[in-house]
Parts: C-alpha cells; structure tokens; sequence
C-alpha cells in the first residue's frame, strides 16, 4: 500500500485527508470503483485510491471555482503551470511578504488559479480562506517561501500521472456532482466541519446547512449509495460538532489520526481521534467481499482494520 507521504500531494493543504488515507481505502469493496469525491480540495483520498489500485476513475469536485480550475491545470497542463510556479516563486525573492500581497491582490481581482497555487503553497496551513466578500484573505506564512518548484514538480507530475485520462472535474454543489453516482460508486466525503472551523452556530458549515446535509444522506441512502464521511472529531476528550443522527443507520468508526499539533503547542499530547461514517449499503458490500475471502468458512466477521 502507498501512504503518506509516498503519496503526491499538490495542495499541501493541512486538513488533507493523505495521512488517513490507508484508514478510508480498507473501508472500499474489494472490486475497482468510480470514487465520487465531492469536498475534494487536496483529493487526497482519491490520490490514494487511484494509487493503490482501488479506483478505476474519479469524479472531483469542489464549491471553489478556482480552486477546481486549479485541478484541471495540474492534471491537464502540467508544464504549464509548473513554469508560471517556477516564475512567481523566483519573483518572490528578497521580499516574500509584499510580493505575496501582490499576488494576493491579483488573485482577487482574475481568479487565475496559477496565482492561487502560489497561494497555496506559501499560505498559513496551504488553506482556503475567503472574507465575507469573498475575497482570498489567508495570511502567508512567513517561515516558508513554498515548496522549491523541483519539489513541487513531483507532486505535479505525480498527481497528474495518476489522475490524467480518467478523471472529471467539476465545481459546484455535492449534490449536483453526485447525482449520476449508482450503488456500484464508492462516494467520500468531507465536509466543512461543525466544530473546528470555530462557528457558534453549529447549524451551519461554511455554506452548508447541517439539516440539508442530512437530507443529502437521507437521499443516499434511498439510493442505496456506498459512501463514507469524515465527519469532525475530537482530541483527547474534546469533541467537535454534533453526531449524525441514527435514522441514517451510519456505521461509525473512530480512527487515530495522530497527535493533535494543537494540544502539542499547547503542553499536552492528545491524540486527534477521527469520526468516519459508513452507509449500509456500503457496510454490506464490505461483509460480502469479506465473506467471499475467508470463504470457505461459513462465518465471517466485518473485520474493517
Ligand atoms: C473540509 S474541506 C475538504 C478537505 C479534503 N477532504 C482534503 O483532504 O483536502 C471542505 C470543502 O468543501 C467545500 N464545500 C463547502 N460547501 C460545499 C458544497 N455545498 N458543495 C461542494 N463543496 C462544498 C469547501 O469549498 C471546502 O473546500
């Protein structure tokens, strides 16, 4: 199994899902699938998927126009991309923090996703962050001037490897860009968090209703589709956000997902505990494959790690 950092990672953004990863691939059927991954930012699961032989094609998609914009440049237009990269990240020279509010500038002005793929790479936690008029608003982090441009073309070239031929992109709602998934798909989602991104009201994620979500669920399930979402979490004993309710009948699973770099700044070590939920049509394929490879025992366990 490829992990980790085996793995290309393009957009280093910080709540990438790479390093869980190999947790959310033991939760796919055992045949090839069409992976739906509809919050993809970095499409770290779908990187892994591809990579470890368990996706034959991916659907991306994301709300964030550029950002998807910016997918397409990676996968399609390699070169291209990796040449204006080289050229902003040399230009930044000798003076990194105006020359980051230049481009930052220009960005909210063209929404060219070259300049948010520098963005992204010297932006505090490589993530996303618009103001209330939607302008990109994330600080640079000063103790990094972004990956060097041969670092990043591996992850570039990797990542278009894999993905090139047979992926689609698409930016909109989730609901929209899975609406053609059958029960044969495997569909990831992660979601803006409840709890994290630090809203007193936990009605809402950045633009997604907690009920409409549920709704979402609720269609899903009457579809019979196989998916998975992460879905908050907590460290040591703190929790984030609401569970989602039983009537969706959701298998849920906590995972390690390491120390919380949180609790080490502040003098503890917790561990960050990760809520994934699986949908019963997808818990039924897994016990199917498994009763199928310990055959010939009549009995067989959902044994998920
Ligand atoms: C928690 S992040 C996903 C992180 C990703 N799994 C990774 O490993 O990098 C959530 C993403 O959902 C997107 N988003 C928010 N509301 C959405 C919606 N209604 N439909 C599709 N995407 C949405 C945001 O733009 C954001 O990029």
């Amino acid at each position: 199994m490829i992990t980790g950092r085996s793995l290309p990672h393009p957009i280093p953004y910080q709540g990438s899902k790479r390093a869980l990863a190999h947790r959310i691939l033991a939760l796919f059927p055992k045949e090839k699938v069409r992976l739906f991954e509809p919050f993809a930012v970095s499409a770290a699961v779908s990187i892994a998927a591809v990579a470890n032989g368990k996706a034959m094609s991916v659907v991306l998609n994301d709300a964030n126009e550029p950002l998807m914009l910016l997918w397409k440049r990676i996968i399609e237009e390699p070169d291209r991309l990796l040449a204006s990269y080289e050229k902003l990240w040399n230009a930044q020279m000798g003076d990194e923090r105006k020359y980051y509010d230049y481009v930052r500038n220009k960005f909210n002005k063209t929404h060219n996703p070259d300049l948010l793929f520098y963005l992204l790479a010297r932006c505090v936690k490589a993530s996303v962050r618009y103001n209330a008029n939607g302008e990109f608003n994330q600080s640079p982090d000063n103790r990094r001037k972004g990956a060097k441009p041969q670092t990043m073309a591996k992850h570039v070239y990797g990542a278009s490897q894999l993905l090139n031929g047979i992926t689609v992109i698409q930016c909109g709602d989730f609901r929209k860009a899975i609406a053609d998934a059958t029960p044969k798909n495997v569909i990831y989602m992660d979601p803006p968090y409840q709890g994290v991104c630090g809203r007193r009201d936990n009605r809402y994620f950045e633009g997604l209703l907690f009920k409409d979500f549920v709704t979402a669920l609720e269609e899903m399930n009457r579809k019979r589709l196989s998916f998975i979402i992460s879905y908050d979490g907590r460290t040591g004993e703190k929790s984030y956000g609401e569970m989602l309710p039983e009537h969706l009948h959701l298998t849920h699973i906590e995972v390690e997902a390491g120390v919380s770099s949180q609790a080490t700044l502040l003098g503890r070590t917790a561990q960050t505990i990760e809520s994934l939920y699986v949908s019963p049509a997808l818990v039924k394929r897994i016990l199917i494959s498994n009763i199928e490879r310990t055959q010939p025992a009549k009995q067989a366990q959902l044994s998920l790690f």
